[in-house]
């Protein structure tokens, strides 16, 4: 589907933001850890989300949505039939998180190829050795991954990098495996935290400790929970880069402080302003012209990956140079070659530039950028490649003169409820 906006127009108004789509597929995953029912409150109304929530009903589910909330009981699952497991593949990255509660509810379990967004090879290997060093015998093959478990047992694992993915593959895992896990060098983001408190309240026995280290006690069953999940801090900002880059102003309902402050810093620093009220944050542009900064993506509480691509677009129209390092992912710029084409200059590089040295330095990435502003951007033909990048493009045709048609519009709605919905809210001329 395509869109056309009108660019060069201030943005002004209020949005709401719902629960977070890292978030919310995740926790609607734990509900088949038990028979009994779990209901979730403020989830979104994306595409992530209905795909999760139909390989739960193709599981045996049952699934009932009402405004925001959303009832789930799974007292009877059983194995997804050939047909829908392929259904399912290439679409997302939810399928592998079934391997913990499928493995302990039934003993087996199916995994489709995976999808989500194509920034890069987005490899498995960390969830594969968790699961094998907590019992579950894996056999790959080229359409996907079958595991096979007679009850899982806790181990010690150690990832190499802090995966979100993967510690939440632990985390829904080793639950209701036997005895202790202990995982050092976890993720600690905000959604886990929220997917640790809603485990809780199923009464799992998690502690999160000092250092990256998250110990889980396995128990024998586990009850359903009522959880309302953490709003969407990636949306949030979304919406807080569109309004300093056309000098608009936005108020974005349910946004959260505590789960942005490195974002709000840099914010603040490049010249946004902001007000963080009872009902939500405003954003606005405090400063006649954008200021350059430096930037380096890492694993909370750093500036994350997800913020990059519009933060960047923001940059473009910043006066002077900025830099940004990538060390989350090795190729998440592959984006910019369509601002390019619109008049950004960003330059990419090898090195690890600015900062410290990263993971990727000494390999043949392209994984710093050199943003040279104030650059105006042409309006033109966009397609969108991968969710994060497409809202950035969004961004960039909101800044640019003229009318720019966007291209694969379905790929933003995977994790933006409504984007067109509220563009138009904000005084954007959007059709169709
Ligand atoms: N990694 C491995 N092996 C693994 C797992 C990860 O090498 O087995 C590497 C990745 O290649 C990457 C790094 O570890 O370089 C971090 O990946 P992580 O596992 O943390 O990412 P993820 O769980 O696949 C989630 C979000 C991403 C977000 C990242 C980082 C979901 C569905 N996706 O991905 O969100 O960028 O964490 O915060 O939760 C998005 O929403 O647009 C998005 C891409």
């Amino acid at each position: 589907m395509d869109i056309k906006i009108q660019g060069g127009k201030s943005i002004k108004g209020e949005v709401e933001t719902h629960g977070a789509k890292n978030c919310v597929t995740k926790e609607l995953v734990a509900s088949l850890l038990t028979s009994s029912e779990c209901v979730l409150e403020n989830v979104p109304d994306i595409i992530d989300v209905s795909l999760t929530l139909d390989m739960i009903t193709a599981l045996g589910g049952k699934v009932e949505r009402k405004d925001r909330s959303c009832v789930v009981r799974t007292s009877n699952i059983k194995l997804m039939k050939r047909s829908e497991i392929d259904s399912f593949s290439g679409k997302s990255r939810v399928p592998i998180l079934l391997c913990g509660p499928l493995l302990a509810r039934l003993g087996e379990v199916f995994v489709p190829s995976l999808g989500g967004c194509n920034i890069g090879p987005r490899p498995i290997d960390f969830h594969i050795n968790a699961l094998k060093s907590l019992g579950a015998i894996v056999e790959e093959n080229e359409d996907g991954l079958y595991l096979k478990a007679d009850g899982l047992m806790g181990a010690k694992i150690a990832l190499d990098y802090p995966s979100v993915g993967a510690t939440e593959q632990v985390l829904l895992s080793s639950v209701l495996a036997k005895g202790k896990t202990v995982l050092s060098n976890a993720a600690v983001e905000p959604e886990i935290i929220d997917l640790v408190s809603l485990l809780q309240k199923m009464g799992a026995e998690i502690s999160v400790d000092t250092d990256r280290q998250i110990t889980i006690v396995g128990v024998e069953k586990l009850h359903g929970y009522r959880h309302v999940a953490m709003p969407d801090r990636l949306e949030a900002v979304s919406w807080a880069c569109a309004a300093i880059a056309t000098g608009g102003e936005v108020l974005v309902k349910d946004a959260r402080q505590k789960d942005m402050i490195t974002f709000l810093n840099k914010y603040r620093q490049i010249g946004g302003g902001f007000e963080v009220r009872d009902n939500g944050i405003k954003f606005w542009r405090e400063t006649d012209i954008v200021k350059p900064v430096f930037i380096e993506t890492d694993v909370h509480p750093g500036f994350m990956t997800d913020w990059q691509q519009p933060f960047v677009v923001v940059l473009t129209q910043a006066d002077g140079v900025s830099i940004v390092h990538e060390t989350v992912y090795e190729n998440r710029f592959g984006f910019t070659e369509t601002l390019n084409k619109m008049g950004a200059k960003i330059q990419l590089y090898r090195d690890c530039l600015g900062g410290m040295s990263c993971r990727f330095g000494q390999r043949n990435y392209l994984h710093s950028a050199v943003i040279v502003g104030r650059t105006p951007l042409k309006a033109g033909k966009i397609v969108v490649p991968d969710l994060r990048a497409g809202f950035s493009y969004i961004i960039a045709a909101l800044i640019a003169k003229g009318v720019s048609q966007i291209q694969n519009i379905n790929i933003i709605e995977r994790g933006y409820e409504d984007f067109v919905g509220k563009l138009t809210s904000l005084g954007v001329d959007v059709c169709s």
